[in-house]
This record gives structure tokens, sequence and C-alpha cells, in this order.
């Protein structure tokens, strides 16, 4: 099971590298918990959606600032809010016998999640890159 950031998930930026990483330690403390009866699905299930909503904000946000061209903005959000959807629909039945479990939600987290990252993430991520070296480069020019 994926529950840790490797060096080789890089996506090229700083930023989003330490929030993939902290995602992924919440992945492990959430399935460390379960084992230790800490916290039940649905308290875990919040965790998880809300943080990783605020990621997924704070992505979507570089995407608008820096005009990450339209195909590719529309199809990564559409990722992102399939993601949500998926866990708050497991949300809604954490208390109920249809609940899915803690190992099936990490893991299908997990697993997602390393396919995004090593996928759109890191699409967007090269994009990104470039448009921040050149924004450094423009303010550099102003003050020489
Ligand atoms: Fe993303
Ligand atoms: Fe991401």
């Amino acid at each position: 099971m994926v529950l840790e950031w490797k060096k080789n998930y890089s996506v090229g930026v700083a930023k989003l590298d330490e929030e993939h990483q902290r995602l992924f330690e919440l992945l492990a403390d959430i399935y460390t918990a379960a084992w230790e009866n800490r916290a039940g699905m649905e308290e875990q299930l919040f965790r998880l959606i809300d943080r990783m909503q605020a990621h997924f904000i704070s992505e979507e946000g570089y995407m608008r600032r820096y005009g990450y061209p339209q195909p590719q903005l529309v199809s990564h959000i559409a990722e992102h809010e399939r993601l949500i959807a998926t866990l708050l629909q497991w949300h809604e039945q954490a208390a109920s016998r249809r609940s899915p479990g803690v190992y099936r939600v990490v893991k299908f987290i997990g697993e997602w999640y390393l396919s995004h990252i090593t996928g759109c993430d890191r699409q967007f991520g090269r994009f990104l890159a470039e448009k921040i070296d050149s924004a450094i480069d423009a303010v550099d020019c102003k003050y020489c």
C-alpha cells in the first residue's frame, strides 16, 4: 500500500511537493489510528476530505493565477471533484454497514494519489515551474 511520499513523486514545485507529502503523512496517520481504534471512520474521512479539499483549492489557485490552459485545467479539476465526490459518498456511508472500511479507503486514496501526482500534477508542475521561473526573471529584470 502506498503510504509514503518519495522523492521520485516530485512534481518539480516545492510548495506542491510539501502539500503532497503532508497528505501521505495524513493517510499513514489515519491508517495507524484505525488500527489503534483512536478514531472512527466518519471522523477520519472528515479529516481526509477537509485536507484534500484544502490542497485542491491551493493547487487550483495556482492553475488560475498562472493561466493553466483550459482543457488541462478543466480535466484536472474534474479529477479532484470526482475524488471528493467518492470520499463524500463514503463519509455518508461511514456509520452504516455499507462502510468501505479504513483499509479500502486508505488503499484507494494512496493509489489514486500516486497516479494523480505522477500524472496530472506532474504535468501541471512542469508548467508551473516554467511560469514561476519566468516570473522571477521578470522581477529580477525590473531591478537590474
Ligand atoms: Fe491535482
Ligand atoms: Fe496535488
